[in-house]
């Protein structure tokens, strides 16, 4: 009875899958069969040997779902494959575990191949439309998570040039998802179809005319971010490339540029306020003018001065950790080969030591396109009492409120300080002693303003301890507060 039964499945089996069903391919589908599915009457074993191309014609401003069912295992013993090529000819192999592909307008291609009887395929087909997307629009220069919303789509408009987009994954690692998302050259889902958005992003593309539009049909989470710039802001650099950062995790670059070029990257942090930059080496300390630079925000920005440089020719260990206070900067490797590291911890730039320079710049100078809403605060501490010479570059106090103190001060003393309430330049060097140094800073948009270089040095503690707690002023709009 029960090998009666058996039989029974297995002939039942040989039947639907390799007699009943009509495998015969289908080659060409257009709207006119919006929907569909082959085998028409469900999954089938298709015989050895077998060849197949299906064309989707597709119209402007659809989409057509192309559902698959399949039994190949990646790494399989089989050679069979279906494979699914859309409109840029970008090939994508399909699996068991793959479900379903969009194909953007115009053209799909789908491909079965068998040489095995053992492998089953069924696909459906849906035409769908575009014109229910909800538009979103942004400007070159923006910032955005790629973790894009079903049914909208992603304009980037430039005001003078073509658009170049860039993604980045936290930790920098190549994000393959980023193939889910696609790239059309123009206002929206009617333009051309460029690809997705890794094979774009591989091979630098860039959108013919002013703008770039970015679809997710699939639906799927992504964890990158990407940035859109102006063509013509990135154009002339060696190199460019886009890092995103978080809290937890440290970024380190190794960079090249040619004679006279530059090789940049654009970073955000995520989730910080601040970044710091911790290791520059050189590869060829021997090669003169070499720079690792650093500006605010994009290229796109157009914020060209840099507000820190360091030059092959000068050791820069005793300047690091620098802080760069802002979530988002331009960093560039002039006609160099070197390596860099930046990390989000401040640990490192708030413990002093003799030896020890740097340059403390406030946010605004940083984002000077952003109202910010925290006042600016730093401590830089020694363990032993030093020397702290600081000397104010530059202070911009745009309208009457914002305010600079800089205070140096250790345990159980009177601190010493300066305080600006009025602009100034090139102060002059101010020394005191002390076991902290502290800058706080209430200017909150980009008409206030200060740069201060610091270095700190071995306490003399001999015969100048009276002027230990001497500050020296050259400046009449300072004010010395004696703070309590
Ligand atoms: C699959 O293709 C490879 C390379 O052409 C060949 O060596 C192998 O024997 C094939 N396997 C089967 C099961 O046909
Ligand atoms: C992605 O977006 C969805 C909603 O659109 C949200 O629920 C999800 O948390 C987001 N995921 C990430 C990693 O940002
Ligand atoms: C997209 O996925 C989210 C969860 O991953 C789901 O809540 C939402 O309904 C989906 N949207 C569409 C249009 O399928
Ligand atoms: C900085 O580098 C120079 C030469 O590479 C080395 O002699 C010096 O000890 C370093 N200083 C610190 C503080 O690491
Ligand atoms: C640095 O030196 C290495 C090895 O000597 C060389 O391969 C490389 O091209 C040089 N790079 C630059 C920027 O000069
Ligand atoms: C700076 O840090 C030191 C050491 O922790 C502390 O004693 C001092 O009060 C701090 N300065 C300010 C202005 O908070």
């Amino acid at each position: 009875m029960r090998s009666f039964i058996n039989n029974l499945g297995l002939l039942f089996l040989f039947f639907s899958f390799s007699h009943c069903a009509d495998v015969s391919c289908p080659e060409s589908i257009t709207i006119n069969t919006p929907t569909g599915s082959f085998p028409t009457d469900g999954p089938a074993f298709f015989p050895a040997n077998y060849r197949c191309t299906i064309e989707f014609k597709i119209p402007t401003g659809k989409y057509v779902e192309i559902g698959t069912r399949n039994n190949l295992k990646y790494g399989g013993l089989t050679n069979d494959t279906l494979i699914i090529q859309d409109a840029a000819s970008t090939q994508y192999r399909y699996y068991v575990l793959d479900k379903v592909f969009y194909a953007p307008a115009d053209v799909a291609k789908l491909f079965i191949t068998t040489y095995s009887i053992t492998s089953n395929f069924y696909i459906t087909w849906k035409y769908l439309d575009v014109t229910g997307f909800k538009k979103n629009q942004y400007p070159t220069g923006t910032i955005l998570s790629m973790n894009l919303t079903a049914n909208n789509y992603y304009q980037f408009t430039s005001p003078k040039s073509q658009v170049a987009f860039h993604t980045g994954s936290i930790g920098g690692d190549n994000d393959l998802s980023i193939y889910r998302i696609y790239v059309y050259d123009g206002d929206d889902l009617n333009a051309k179809f460029l690809g997705n958005l890794y094979q774009f992003t591989l091979t630098d593309m860039v959108s013919s005319g002013k703008s770039l539009t970015l679809v997710n049909y699939f639906n799927t989470t992504l964890h990158s971010y990407g940035i859109a710039n102006d063509y013509s802001a990135i154009s002339n650099y060696d190199g460019y490339g886009f890092v995103v950062l978080s809290s937890y995790i440290d970024y380190f670059m190794h960079g090249k540029s040619v004679a006279g070029k530059e090789t940049v990257v654009t970073v955000f942090c995520t989730d910080c306020r601040f970044a710091y930059l911790n290791y520059i080496s050189f590869l060829n300390s021997s090669v003169a003018g070499q720079e690792v630079r650093v500006r605010p925000m994009t290229p796109t920005d157009g914020y060209y001065a840099n507000l820190l440089t360091y030059n092959v020719q000068r050791p820069t260990n005793t300047s690091l950790p620098q802080q760069i206070a802002t979530n988002l900067f331009t960093l560039s490797l002039y006609q160099a080969e070197a390596y860099v590291g930046i990390i989000t911890r401040s640990q490192g730039w708030s413990n002093g030591a003799p030896g020890r320079t740097g340059t403390i710049i406030s946010p605004s100078l940083w984002s000077p396109k952003t109202v910010l809403t925290d006042s600016y605060f730093t401590n830089i501490t020694t363990s032993s009492t030093s020397r702290f010479v600081f000397n104010i570059k530059s202070v911009v106090i745009g309208n009457i409120g914002p305010k600079l103190r800089v205070e140096v001060g250790s345990s159980g003393s009177t601190p010493m300080g300066v305080e600006f309430t009025n602009s100034a330049k090139n102060t002059g060097d101010k020394v005191a002693m002390g076991t902290y140094m502290s800058t706080s800073f209430t200017g909150s948009t980009s008409a206030s303003s200060f740069i201060m270089d610091f270095s700190i040095e071995e306490s003399i503690e001999t015969s100048t301890k009276a002027s230990a707690s001497l500050i020296t002023f050259s400046v009449v709009t300072l004010v010395l507060v004696n703070l309590l």
